[in-house]
């Protein structure tokens, strides 16, 4: 289970401190399924469903793709994207020689976006999974389209043979596509948005055929869920949506989330759409921003250090380095270094994140650490179970519905009706 240390905010709670017993209501009306939205709460049981039942046909079909090709086109947009890439950049940011590469598309309408991938895919293998629940979203439409009609001259009457589609289990285009095609379908369950997904195959699929171990992903997240039902001030979900709606009700109005290593870039990207499209709404809401740390330290570290005191910080450190590298001695100290010889970088790193807590506390920011153990697999699960957990009982405990993304439709009404699609108003 991840820790959570609150020792840096507790300076900015105000006498009433963060709301423990409703974080606990809003447990309850989560655990119970009895609150907004609770036809979409499957999430917390996904990791057991899929154990019992997907799961090994996704292994299956990871070794087929991993077998024989030197690539795998992952097309999805959103909830349908953010976690498989962000589990990949986390724990494989750079394929190993027996792995394909993975590559993302249908996350956006961009054509040298597009074309870039083409390049980099030349001749080699590959295989697609097409991943959309609705089936219908325009991105990954458009780009599956393209892939498609580029399997179908690579591979002639065999290219129905290299396409995977994640979709809904009974209904839409691509499911219709798909049994008509005879494509292998996974699925991505009824009771679970897209951005609650990342232990379905719509995540698990391209992250086993990135070489991640999916099996040790779900064995510790169904053990993670369950230590995170957990009724108390103790439970780190509490701690963590009790303390963010604290300070957002103090004045806080924009959650930073920080890392030192850069390979959780996306899973912050992830982070974003899941708290982003769970608690803004209603005209309230924590905005979700993400820095990586200690690059953007001489970017945005002005901002963060001096500028409207609006921000809180959340901080994952993963407690144990992967690798280490202690720095250099050298004779001539030409560079002046020789102050830091012999300390590994994993502790330069962590002086410079306790460095870094103090000077944003001293300016104004509060911080939230989110200790992981390790930048494992077992590391992403505790992340992931955590995460959504918080989520869910924080957009309770702000009153809103976590579930539903009704503002995601305004853009899509005017593109389409500006696109002439038929019947666009
Ligand atoms: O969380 C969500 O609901 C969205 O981000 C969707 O996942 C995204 O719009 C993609 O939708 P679909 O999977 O239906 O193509």
């Amino acid at each position: 289970m991840v820790k959570v240390d609150l020792s840096g905010a507790t300076g900015f709670f105000t006498a009433s401190g963060p709301d423990y017993a409703l974080a606990e209501k809003a447990h309850k009306t989560l655990a119970e399924k009895s609150g907004l939205g609770a036809d979409f709460t499957g999430w917390m049981e996904l990791p057991l469903r899929i154990k019992e039942g997907e799961l090994d046909a996704i292994v299956k079909a990871a070794e087929k793709i991993r077998s024989r090709s030197k690539a795998l086109v992952v097309i999805g947009i959103g909830g349908s994207y953010l976690g498989a890439r962000g589990a990949i950049e986390l724990l494989k940011p750079l394929p190993g020689k027996d792995d394909p590469k993975v590559f993302f598309a249908g996350n956006g309408l961009s054509p040298d976006y597009l074309s870039d991938i083409l390049e980099q895919l030349g001749d080699q293998d590959f295989d697609v999974n097409v991943i959309s629940k609705s089936g219908t979203t325009l991105e990954p439409a458009v780009s599956f389209r393209i892939f498609r009609e580029l399997l179908e001259k690579k591979y002639g009457d065999q290219a129905d043979e290299h396409i995977f589609a994640t979709t809904d289990a009974h209904r839409g285009v691509l499911k219709s596509l798909a049994d008509a095609k005879g494509w292998p379908c996974f699925v991505v369950p009824d009771d679970v948005g897209g951005r609650f997904s990342v232990l379905s195959a719509v995540g698990l699929l391209p992250m086993a055929v990135a070489g991640i171990d999916v099996v040790r992903v779900i064995n510790a997240a169904v053990e993670e869920l369950k230590a995170l039902d957990l009724r108390s001030p103790e439970n780190p979900a509490w701690q963590y949506a009790a303390a963010r709606q604290h300070l957002y009700n103090n004045g806080k109005l924009i959650e930073i989330l920080a890392c030192y290593e850069p390979s959780f870039r996306f899973m912050a990207e992830w982070w974003k759409q899941l708290y982003g499209e769970s608690e803004g709404k209603d005209g309230i809401g924590i905005y979700p921003a993400s820095v990586e740390f200690t690059a953007d330290l001489h970017s945005m570290g002005q901002f963060i250090q001096a500028g409207p005191r609006i921000l809180m910080e959340s901080v994952v450190r993963f407690t144990q380095a992967r690798n280490r590298f202690p720095v250099p001695f050298e004779e001539a100290n030409s560079d002046g270094l020789n102050y830091i010889a012999g300390l590994d970088l994993a502790e330069v790193n962590r002086i410079a994140a306790d460095a870094v807590k103090d000077a944003h506390i001293s300016g104004g920011v509060p911080n939230i650490v989110i200790e992981v153990p390790q930048r494992n697999e077992e590391g992403f699960a505790a992340l992931v179970c955590f995460f959504e957990v918080a989520c869910a009982i924080s957009g309770y405990m702000s009153g809103v519905n976590p579930f539903d993304q009704p503002g995601v439709e305004a853009y899509k009404k005017n593109m389409f009706r500006m696109l002439g699609k038929p019947g666009a108003v």
